[in-house]
């Protein structure tokens, strides 16, 4: 049941990749902190690159008009996986980083509220089968072709990034540390103009009705599937399988009733429904519910 040794490697009860080293994320607690820095935080599968988009949108004028070819990895680089090799303290302010960490991971001065943090959820169900299908086309990832092993491996919290559960209970009820925005996969799906405004508010930027117009129209997932700055295209060979996957699958709302068999979703419902009831987040499991 543990996760490859080959793939990732745990760190005060969590999983990373094996792209980034043990020293470099025991020493992200002092990562330095500015006011203006923003992080887009996530367990994996959540909606993280739709949301490094709108915020790409929001932030950089050059991505909103297309004048700039800069590829989203660049624009909001990941905190924890710094393929690129990127120096940080660099980056020209205020600076956008995506994350996974769970909330005991990240820098300190995070904790005493500097910074904000846009942290984003989704309905498990569909996190999970959308990690089941990433692991394939992404071959740094352990490959659980068998689906009923990978929900078992998912709901022990044994696959990168460990328990989606942990990860959510312990950015809900730590919010109070943190300046954070909690928003959801599905009220983005539904109302993704409502959410952009929310972001603009969070971060305090104030765009035009155009402005805004053109955000949600480069962020829908046709729009974003075609543009190759945002739709991570360019991702190094030997981290991707191109032809088993994209970074933008299917994008919708439940998703997991075409995977999962009622037993299936029974006994995922056995091991986390009572548990997903005490978090202060509404999911939308079907795209007819209502937000
Ligand atoms: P699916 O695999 O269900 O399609 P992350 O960026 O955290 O890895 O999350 C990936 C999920 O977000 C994928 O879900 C992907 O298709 C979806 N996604 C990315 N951009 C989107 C968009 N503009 N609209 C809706 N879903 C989007």
């Amino acid at each position: 049941m543990e996760p490859s040794k080959e793939h990732v490697f745990e760190y005060k009860g969590f999983y990373f990749g094996v792209e980034t080293s043990l020293e470099y994320v025991a020493s992200l607690e002092d990562f330095e902190i500015n006011d203006s820095d923003i992080f887009i935080t996530t367990y994996p599968k959540s909606g993280t690159v739709w949301t490094q988009n709108i915020l790409s949108l929001i932030m950089h004028e050059g991505h909103r008009n297309g004048t700039e070819n800069v590829d989203l990895i660049d624009r909001i680089p990941w905190l924890e996986y710094n393929i690129k090799n990127m120096n940080y303290a660099d980056l020209p302010l205020p600076r956008l980083f995506a994350t996974h960490l769970p909330y005991y991971l990240v820098p300190r001065d995070l904790r005493n509220r500097r910074g904000r943090i846009i942290y984003v959820t989704r309905n498990p169900k569909d996190v999970m089968v959308s990690y089941y299908h990433f692991s394939k086309f992404m071959t740094t990832l352990e490959q659980i072709p068998d689906f009923n092993l990978f929900m078992e491996r998912f709901l022990a919290g044994k696959v990168l990034a460990s328990s989606w559960l942990d990860h959510v209970t312990g950015w809900c009820s730590h919010a109070e540390d943190f300046n954070i925005l909690f928003l959801t996969y599905e009220e983005m799906k539904k109302d993704l103009r409502s959410a952009v405004l929310k972001i603009c508010n969070f971060v305090g930027k104030k765009l035009s009705e155009e402005e805004v117009d053109s955000v949600v129209r480069q962020a829908t997932f046709e729009n974003m599937r075609k543009d190759p700055r945002a739709n991570y295209e360019n991702l190094p060979d030997d981290m991707v399988a191109k032809d088993k996957g994209s970074f933008l699958r299917k994008g919708t709302i439940g998703d997991w009733k075409n995977i999962m068999t009622v037993a299936q979703s029974e006994r995922f419902d056995q091991v986390l429904k009572e548990k997903i009831k005490t978090l202060p987040i509404k999911f939308i499991w079907d795209i007819k519910d209502e937000i």
